[in-house]
């Protein structure tokens, strides 16, 4: 396995991190992968402007209840003094790390300029990147794409200039902001940024299986990968990746019990985390991600959508495993083969559960394929 990356005085556990997801990496999520092996989770993007974080989407953001340290709070801006000021506080409430967004390409965002509108204005970038640097105590780290558009993919010149303001990593995601989601991730520019500078940089983009993990780090050379999407539903995939790595064997999804326990033990932490009311709402969205990956998963979908209680929810949930047995020993939900198993296996799984399809790109230069099940049903929004 690759040595794990370090990032300032953070020696990391692992080369495999998280990806910042708003609406998805909040508290009760982060925990749970860093519980199963993601060495770094940071905070869903939170506005710069600290005026705005009374409010309770803001609070809950900005919450570090139970993140494990090195704890890394992303902040979105496009002030230098404004993004210096809300670096302050985050460390103040406890981040050992504080990470800038320059990879969001939500018009919301990208319109104030902020998020991958920034790859636009270097100029700018310098300035955002020293100021925050010189604010605070911590490490500060860039997430960013390969550039605005296909014609002017500049990440490696951005890539530079944060290594030059003090910048301690990078992760890239390998796409323009114009390419949004569409088209395959480019992991070509993600090694010409990576050669280009001596920070450790962390490949992002499309990462959906083990073998592709192992795909990424070696066509990019990155010190470590960051996934996203795939962690949705399968907190677990980051064991599976992480036991690739070392042991170029596969590993299968948990014994149903232990998937079970998981899973209950993730409503809890959010009805804790939000209260009843607004935890089973976002429980909603989770069950929904984990029924993807479960036979049956329409139906369970179904049923998960329509639950209004806690108690309904961790009913469906002991239901489900109950129907297919929660010995330890029992076969696993998900069905795939277990240790040693055979990569064909494992593969036709991945390619079954994501079956390629074609968008039209938008953007000339973006690539045409990509994978529903990364992209929730083959539906493509401007999400960060
Ligand atoms: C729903 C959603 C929300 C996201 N929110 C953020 C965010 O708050 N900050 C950020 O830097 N990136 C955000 N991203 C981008 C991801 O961090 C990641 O770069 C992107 O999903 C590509 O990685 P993947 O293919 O592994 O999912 C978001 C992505 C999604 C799908």
């Amino acid at each position: 396995m690759i040595p794990a990356p370090r990032i300032g005085p953070h020696q990391l556990d692992g080369p495999v991190v998280l990806a910042p997801m708003a609406g998805i990496t909040d508290a009760p999520f982060r925990r749970l992968c860093r519980e199963q092996g993601a060495s770094l989770a940071a905070s869903e993007m939170t506005t710069a402007d600290v005026d705005l974080w009374q409010t309770r989407k803001s609070r809950q953001r900005l919450s570090l209840d139970g993140d494990l340290h090195p704890r890394v709070v992303q902040i979105a801006g496009s002030e230098p003094e404004q993004l210096a000021r809300a670096a302050r506080f985050v460390v103040l409430r406890g981040a050992d790390i504080v990470d800038i967004n320059m990879g969001c390409p939500a018009k919301k965002v990208c319109r104030r300029l902020a998020g991958s509108a920034l790859l636009r204005d270097p100029e700018l970038v310098q300035r955002i990147l020293d100021a925050v640097v010189s604010a605070v105590p911590v490490p500060v780290t860039l997430k960013m794409r390969t550039g605005w558009d296909p014609d002017n993919r500049n990440g490696v010149s951005i890539a530079r200039i944060a290594e030059q303001t003090g910048i301690q990593s990078i992760a890239v995601h390998g796409r323009t902001r114009a390419c949004a989601y569409r088209g395959k991730a480019e992991y070509d520019t993600i090694k010409k940024i990576k050669e280009a500078v001596s920070i450790p940089v962390f490949a992002n983009g499309d990462i959906n299986s083990p073998t592709k993990a192992v795909d990424v780090l070696s066509r990019t050379g990155a010190d470590g990968i960051m996934i996203g999407r795939a962690a949705r539903g399968r907190p677990w995939f980051f064991s599976q990746v992480l036991f690739y790595l070392r042991e170029k064997k596969f590993l299968s999804t948990p014994a149903s019990a232990i998937q079970r326990d998981i899973v209950l033990r993730h409503l809890d932490a959010m009805y804790s985390f939000y209260g009843e009311q607004h935890g089973v709402r976002v429980a909603r969205k989770h069950l929904a991600w984990y029924s993807e990956h479960m036979e049956s998963g329409q139906q369970i979908r179904q049923r998960a959508v329509r639950t209004e209680t806690a108690s309904e929810q961790m009913r469906l949930i002991r239901d489900i495993f109950a129907d297919r047995g929660d010995g330890e020993n029992a076969e696993s939900v998900f069905g795939l083969p277990g240790i040693g198993a055979s990569g064909a296996d494992i593969e036709k799984e991945n390619r079954e559960t994501q079956e390629t399809f074609e968008i039209r790109s938008t953007a000339g230069q973006c690539a045409q394929t990509s994978t529903p099940g990364l992209h929730g049903r083959g539906r493509v929004a401007l999400l960060p």
